[in-house]
C-alpha cells in the first residue's frame, strides 16, 4: 500500500526495469504483458522517464496487451492500439515487431484461430515474465468478466453492463460503446511468472476487498490471483481503505 497512486507506480516501473535488466544481464527477452485504461497511466510515463533520463532500454522487450475492444479499428481514438503508442510505445525503443496487441479489425470467423495463435506465441517464448493488470469494478482482470473461468482461453467476450457504462464516457455513450471485446484467457494471465494488479482510488475499494479477501471465485475473476505464486496488488490507501 503506497501513500498515493503515483509512488505506487514509481514502484512498479522500478519492478519492471529490474525484471528488464535481469533479462538483458542474460541475454534474454523480457516478455511483459500489459493492460490500458487510467490505472497504468502514471506507470507508462515513468517507464518512459527512465528510458529518456535513465537509459532503460526496450530493445529486449516483447509485449503482449491483454485486451482490445471488438470491433476496433487501431486508429480510432479509442483503440487500445492508439493508447499504447502514445503513451509508452512511441516513446521508448521497442522494435515494433516486438508489439502484440489482439487486433480488433478481424472478421469474427477468423478470431479462434488469432485468439489460439496469440496463446501459442506466449508459449514459444516460455510465458509472460510479468503481466500488469488493472481491476474492474466488477472484478474483472483483461476483459475476463464475472464469470469468466479459471483455465478460460483467449477469446472474443461480451462485455458486462458494469464494463460498458464504466467506458461509456470515452465513447460519448453508452450506445456507442461497443458490446464486445478481445481478451487474454484468465489460464494465460495465472501461467505468468509475477503477476502485479495495480488499483488506485476509493471507487475500487470494495472490489479489492472481495478480492483480496473474499472467497475465490468465478464471479469475481481477481480473486484467482489469490491461489497465484507470485501476484501482489499495489494500492493507494483509499484503494485499500476497505481491507481489514
Ligand atoms: C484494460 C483492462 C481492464 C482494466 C480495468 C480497470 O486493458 O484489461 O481490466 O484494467 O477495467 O480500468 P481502469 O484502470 O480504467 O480503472
Amino acid at each position: 500500500v503506497f501513500e498515493n497512486s503515483t509512488l505506487g507506480s514509481i514502484a512498479v516501473a522500478r519492478e519492471i526495469a529490474s525484471v528488464i535488466q535481469f533479462k538483458q544481464k542474460n541475454n534474454e527477452f523480457c516478455i511483459l504483458g500489459l493492460a490500458t485504461g487510467s490505472s497504468p497511466k502514471r506507470l507508462y510515463a515513468e517507464l518512459v522517464r527512465l528510458h529518456k533520463e535513465e537509459g532503460l532500454s526496450f530493445k529486449n522487450v516483447i509485449t503482449f496487451n491483454l485486451d482490445e475492444y471488438y470491433p476496433m479499428e487501431q486508429d480510432s481514438i479509442n483503440s487500445y492500439v492508439r493508447f499504447m503508442k502514445e503513451l509508452l510505445f512511441n516513446q521508448v525503443d521497442i522494435l515494433p515487431e516486438n508489439i502484440h496487441i489482439p487486433d480488433g479489425t478481424l472478421s469474427k470467423e477468423d478470431i479462434a484461430d488469432y485468439c489460439a495463435t496469440y496463446e501459442s506465441m506466449i508459449e514459444k517464448l516460455g510465458g509472460i515474465d510479468l503481466q500488469i493488470l488493472g481491476i474492474g469494478g466488477n472484478g474483472h482482470i483483461g476483459f475476463n468478466e464475472s464469470g469468466s473461468l479459471q483455465n478460460s482461453k483467449t477469446r472474443l467476450v461480451a462485455l458486462d453492463h458494469i464494463t460498458r457504462v464504466a467506458a461509456s464516457g470515452d465513447f460519448l455513450g453508452l450506445s456507442n460503446t461497443p458490446r464486445t471485446a478481445i481478451t487474454l484467457g484468465v489460464k494465460k494471465i495465472m501461467e505468468a511468472k509475477q503477476v502485479i494488479l495495480m488499483a488506485w482510488g476509493e471507487g475500487k475499494a470494495n472490489i479489492i476487498k472481495a478480492s483480496v479477501e473474499g472467497t475465490v471465485t468465478n464471479l469475481i475473476p481477481a480473486s484467482f490471483l489469490q491461489v497465484h505464486k507470485n501476484a501482489v496488488f499495489v494500492l493507494d490507501k483509499e484503494a485499500s481503505s476497505k481491507l481489514t
